[in-house]
């Protein structure tokens, strides 16, 4: 079958497993090319298939050496249909990951759930005894509690008052405001439940009580801040009082790994386009605007970027981890440049359809945005047949 892009609004309903690989080995690359990372050496990373979550697999594994276990939610392909793009990930990084004698194996299912706890559980115990890092990188609309069984959905609106700016509609181009009307409180506490801290919480409780976390074992989920214009949606938003959850919840992990030594990180990151962050109004508008300034800088990062730097620079040196003056780490410290940030602003002003072309970079964002789903890559050859019926080997 000859694998198409058929994008419908901020999905693409199809992926293409040899792009997804070669997405994958241009990340597996990169990081060699950086050179080794003193590092963990038996990592999970909670939401390793795509984003931010996919790029610390590859970085521990080809940064350091790690043997990784990946927990994600994907979709196996089917017939007439692609799998998800996280699931061909996967595969190409574990047949990438065993080519190079590294340990890899991934469970695919509900990372919410108490089953998926225990049997990534049962896995460490059955082939790596401890783990020393637990990245955790979940990004979902929706939480069924473990406990209550409540399905709870999250929503990315303001609080207190209807919003109106600026979006892009990336695949047309068209700029246009955007109004959205304010949240109810059932609306913040759905989602705390789905994006807060909670559920990182339930994995290190569970993993601390099973005896596998080693001594000194470290744990880092992601967050983001972001500018001002995205703030009513973002960080003053739904969204935002689930990562202050979040946030607020690395403290207390801290204090429940106090007895083996471990210690709780969030690290806040640069805004990228993933799947997550291209359904948020307004953020596509400013991702292409940050794009082209940083691009023009020579500081503009992708994921992989961005986490190579975060274990080589921030967690990784001989030194301590330096943090904010709320604990964090940041390595959205260049997208939050003074002068990065004032030429945003600038630009948002006076942002139009006709403009944004020459002021932004929307042919990066669409081409990042296809990159998620494997297509547009060099070396591709998108004309041929595409064998998607393919099972991941350390697939539990
Ligand atoms: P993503 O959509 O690329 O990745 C999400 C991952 O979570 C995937 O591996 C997916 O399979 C997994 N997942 C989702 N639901 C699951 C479930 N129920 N069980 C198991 N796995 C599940 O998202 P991303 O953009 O990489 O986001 C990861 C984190 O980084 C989030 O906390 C996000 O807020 C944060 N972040 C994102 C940005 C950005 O601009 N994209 C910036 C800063 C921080
Ligand atoms: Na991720």
């Amino acid at each position: 079958m000859i694998i198409e892009p058929r994008m419908r609004g901020f999905i693409c309903l199809t992926s293409h497993p040899k792009g997804c690989e070669k997405n994958v080995l241009n990340q597996i690359d990169y990081v060699k090319s950086k050179g080794k990372i003193a590092g963990a050496k038996k990592v999970l990373v909670i939401g390793a298939s795509t984003g931010f979550g996919l790029a610390s697999r590859i970085t521990s594994a080809f940064g350091s050496d790690a043997a990784t276990i990946g927990v994600f939610f994907e979709k196996a392909p089917a017939e007439g249909k692609t799998a998800s793009p996280g699931y061909y990930n996967s595969l190409a990084f574990e047949a990438a990951a065993k080519n190079a004698g590294l340990y890899a194996k991934s469970i695919n299912g509900d990372a919410f759930s108490n089953e998926v706890k225990a049997q990534t559980i049962d896995l460490i115990k059955a082939d790596l005894g401890q783990i020393d890092l637990v990245i955790y990188s979940l990004a979902s609309p929706v939480r069924q509690h473990p406990v209550t069984g409540v399905l709870h959905r999250s929503v990315l609106k303001p609080i207190g008052d209807t919003f109106t700016d600026k979006t892009v509609d990336f695949h047309t181009g068209i700029v246009s405001d955007v109004t959205i009307t304010p949240c109810n409180d059932e609306d913040i506490a759905n989602t705390v439940e789905v994006m807060g801290g909670e559920d990182w919480q339930m994995w290190m409780d569970a993993l601390l009580d099973a005896g596998v976390l080693a001594d000194g074992a470290m744990t880092v989920a992601y967050s983001y801040i972001g500018p001002k214009v995205t703030e009513p949606v973002y960080r003053k938003g739904t969204i935002g009082m689930a990562k202050d959850h979040l946030e607020a919840t690395a403290f207390k992990i801290t204090d429940d790994l106090a007895k083996i030594g471990g210690k709780a990180f969030v690290s806040v990151n640069k805004a990228l386009v993933t799947q997550a962050s291209s359904a948020i109004p307004v953020i596509p508008l400013y991702i292409s605007l940050l794009y082209k300034i940083m691009k023009a800088k020579g500081t503009h990062e992708g994921c992989i970027e961005q986490i190579q730097r975060l274990f080589s620079a921030r967690l990784y040196t001989n030194g301590s981890i330096p943090v904010d003056e709320k604990g964090r780490i940041r390595i959205d410290d260049w997208e939050m440049d003074e002068a990065v940030q004032k030429e945003v602003a600038e630009l948002w002003k006076g942002a139009t359809t006709e403009n944004l072309p020459a002021i932004g970079d929307l042919n990066g964002y669409k081409s990042d945005f296809s990159s998620l789903f494997g297509f547009g890559f060099d070396g591709v050859d998108y004309a041929a047949d595409a064998n998607e019926m393919v099972e991941i080997p350390g697939l539990i």
